[in-house]
């Protein structure tokens, strides 16, 4: 089977690095372009340079906004992710350079020197994909699959807006710019991610198992497994290593729906909501794939594999 060809936008955030490591194991990665969200882009920049370090590869990284498109946010996830969004480990100045060409434009080059190759990852708020979009509207015709990170399809978001997941809370905008141009997607949303979250016990034996990627991602897991534990989230949530798995392989997908999804830019107490049309009465094209189970067995063993913990 030839390798899934990768375009991945990242806020790392843990999540992101478990993402990136099964993309760096099953696949090719063209780039990382950097969003903020789960911290400031200082951080994720940086984060994103660490990541490249320790796999020792030589992906270009591309800064993206510092802010979301129009309002200043409410909240980041430092809370969850640490102070640095990688468990403040305090880890050393990455070599990895940073390229001098900004996420917009480098989304918009690698899809034009590789039309219809490549899967656009998208595991952040979608702040840098909405730019590119408003640049050049015709970038959905250059992409192989559009894969989302976000959303909360029956409102049980994970923001301090109750409905609202935080890659669309953090930037509604931006998402609703995103949602309305790409004619088709897969959605990976919160909701998803919690029926989806592993065994502790279990994947505590993976990380033992592991090589040192096991013990880096063990090193900056352990933060925001503190904060679940003590928050009634059960077990290890891994968002967007979900989303990053259907990229890889949309053959793990056991049930979805395809919907037309909107995003609530207004709202007093449901600003970044996702509003999933679900019983079709607006006659609006369904533009998302809605993941709403996927093969949990085949999802670990990729996780395994991207830990070195299974070759
Ligand atoms: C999403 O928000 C971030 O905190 C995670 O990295 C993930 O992309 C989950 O709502
Ligand atoms: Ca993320």
């Amino acid at each position: 089977m030839t390798r899934p060809q990768l375009l991945i936008d990242t806020d790392p955030g843990v999540d992101d690095a478990l993402a990136i490591l099964m993309a760096h194991a099953h696949a090719d990665i063209a780039g990382l372009s950097i969003a903020a969200g789960n911290v400031g882009l200082g951080h994720t920049v940086r984060n994103a340079r660490t990541l490249v370090d320790v796999l020792g590869a030589g992906t270009p990284v591309f800064a993206g906004c510092t802010t979301p498109l129009v309002r200043a946010p409410d909240e980041d996830a430092a809370f969850v992710h640490g102070e640095d969004g990688f468990g403040d480990i305090g880890f050393p100045e990455p070599k990895a350079k940073l390229m001098d060409e900004s996420a917009a434009l480098a989304l918009l080059r690698l899809t034009r020197e590789r039309p219809g190759e490549l899967t656009l990852v998208a595991l952040a708020p979608l702040t840098n994909l909405a730019l590119a979009l408003r640049l050049d509207p015709t970038l959905p015709e250059r992409v192989a699959r559009l894969v989302v990170m976000g959303g909360a399809v029956t409102g049980h978001g994970n923001t301090g807006r109750v409905p609202a997941e935080f890659n669309v809370g953090f930037d509604p905008e931006a998402a609703h710019v995103v949602f309305e141009a790409f004619p088709s997607f897969d959605l990976v949303d919160w909701e998803v991610t919690l029926r989806h979250a592993f065994d502790d016990v279990e994947f505590d034996r993976w990380l033992a198992a592991g090589d040192r990627r096991a013990e880096f991602f063990g090193q900056i897991v352990a933060t925001a497994r503190r904060y679940n534990a003590k928050h009634d989230r059960s077990g290890v949530i891994a968002a967007d290593a979900l989303a990053m798995a259907v990229a890889l392989d949309p053959s793990i997908v056991t049930r979805s729906e395809t919907r037309a999804v909107a995003v609530e830019l207004d709202g007093r107490l449901t600003r970044g909501a996702t509003v999933v049309d679900w019983a079709a009465r607006l006659g609006r094209p369904a533009q998302a794939n809605i993941v709403l189970e996927v093969d949990q067995a085949r999802f670990a063993a990729m996780v395994r594999r991207a830990l070195g913990a299974e070759s």
